[in-house]
């Protein structure tokens, strides 16, 4: 295993009210705060005072289906990250702006001009977190029956990467200004009327675990957003993708390992853990429940909370492929789980990340101690509930870091690239 530089790289995820889904009834958060510019210049300015590298932003293409339509569910919004990224970048100078998009329902020359002109609107802070989209049900919302197959949509979303870059490239280049691409799925003759891309080519992150989805990372990322519950995880994973890179022809320290890691801080553990139980318990059942079926598209609360997990009938009902489906409902129904049950034990960790619940002194500790176990090259945080949560982590946790020589003081550059250290394109 190779060691990471010890050097912590630090992404405030935002989604939504925070990463407890019953987060915005906590009387210090702010829920209709998702709606309004002055939260997102806040949260923006409390990023950079942080030193983080960059603000990122998911997508979510699937729309509000199943039981996802209670007034609730509108304190996880996804609003379009380039509108919020551009807001937030206006009021701040360094901290890098990533916007997910997804390579299955756009075309590469709006994605290569929107990204350009994020990037020259921010000097150089723009990154594309490059997702294929795994909702089945954003397919109708795009003309589509069906979400195209994974082994095909890894396939689109490479060649969609060399069409968008080939445009970014040809901007610089007056040997070739004008792209010519005839592929599989793109046919592409023209060039961005921009004239120049400040860091040469926005940073390209990834996120998709699958072996295709990293093969894919190896090949195209210089980031990548993952999760890994534990240390161990984080230490596999990041020695796989080295590996892939290394294989692809590719330098493994220009690709950065970011997890996912949410956590909730207070004064001491046993604060911290109380507030943790809070959080939980104001997700209620019918919540908890919710939150489910908007994820696997397929309306639970058709069934009695307290029936067992009806998992045929969804299989065959919703659109996921079944062997996803089975894969994360067999354990609960071979625990013999009822759906209330199940569903508050999804909402405490619905995507594999790693959770963290202590004091600052604790968080920093942990977060040295993966660096320094080769468990990852940063962290892609997600703070329990906004703005609360990153406060704390900015006021309390960050001086640490900084202390202990892990991260920043100040911004050393002024582009994206730079902060991730990064080779620049241009
Ligand atoms: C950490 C993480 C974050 C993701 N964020 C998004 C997102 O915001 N929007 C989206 O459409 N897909 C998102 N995806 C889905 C991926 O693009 C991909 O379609 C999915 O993970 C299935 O591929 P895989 O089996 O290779 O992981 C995310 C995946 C991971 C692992």
């Amino acid at each position: 295993m190779s060691k990471p530089a010890r050097e912590l790289h630090i992404w405030a995820f935002l989604q939504g009210i925070g990463f407890y889904p019953g987060g915005w009834r906590h009387p210090l958060a702010q829920p209709r705060s998702v709606f309004d510019r002055a939260y997102y210049e806040d949260v923006a300015r409390l990023a950079e005072r942080g030193r983080f590298d960059a603000i990122v932003f998911g997508d979510q293409l699937q729309g509000r289906d199943a039981a996802g339509r209670t007034p609730e569910r509108l304190a996880i919004p996804t609003l379009d990250p380039f509108t919020l990224l551009s807001a937030m970048g206006a009021v701040t100078e360094r901290v890098g702006l990533v916007a997910t998009v997804s390579t299955t329902y756009n075309a590469p020359m709006g994605v290569a001009e929107r990204f350009a002109s994020l990037d020259l609107a921010s000097s150089g802070r723009a990154g594309w977190n490059i997702v294929t989209t795994a909702h089945p049900n954003a397919a109708p919302n795009f003309g589509e029956r069906d979400l195209m197959e994974k082994g095909l949509r890894y396939r689109r979303a490479e060649e969609f990467v060399n069409v968008t870059t080939q445009l970014w490239d040809a901007v610089d280049d007056p040997a070739r200004p004008i792209v010519r691409h005839k592929g599989e799925w793109f046919d592409v003759e023209g060039q961005l009327d921009t004239p120049y891309v400040p860091q040469g080519r926005p940073v390209l992150v990834q996120a998709g675990q699958s072996g295709d989805g990293r093969d894919f990372a190896a090949r195209t990322a210089e980031a990548i957003f993952c999760p890994a519950a534990t240390l161990e995880a984080g230490q596999a994973f990041r020695d796989d993708i080295r590996e892939r890179v290394a294989r692809a022809g590719r330098d493994p320290d220009g690709v950065k390992i970011m997890p996912g890691l949410a956590f909730v801080l207070a004064d001491t553990e046993e604060a911290a853990q109380r507030k943790e139980r809070e959080l939980l318990e104001m997700a209620d059942d019918g919540l908890c429940i919710e939150y489910l079926s908007e994820s696997i598209g397929y309306d639970l609360t058709r069934h009695a909370a307290s029936d067992l997990i009806p998992i045929d009938t969804i299989v065959a009902e919703c659109e996921f492929p079944a062997e996803d489906i089975r894969r994360m409902l067999t354990p609960g129904v071979e625990r013999g789980q009822t759906i209330a049950d199940y569903c508050r034990g999804y909402a405490r960790q619905p995507r594999g990340h790693a959770i963290f619940v202590g004091t600052a002194e604790q968080l920093a500790d942990r977060m040295g101690h993966w660096i320094d176990e080769g468990g990852c090259d940063g962290f892609t945080l997600q703070p329990g509930f906004m703005p609360e949560e990153l406060r704390l982590f900015v006021d309390h946790t960050v001086p640490l870091l900084q202390q202990r020589g892990l991260l920043r003081t100040d911004y050393e550059g002024t582009t994206l690239r730079n902060h991730l250290g990064l080779s620049t394109r241009r």
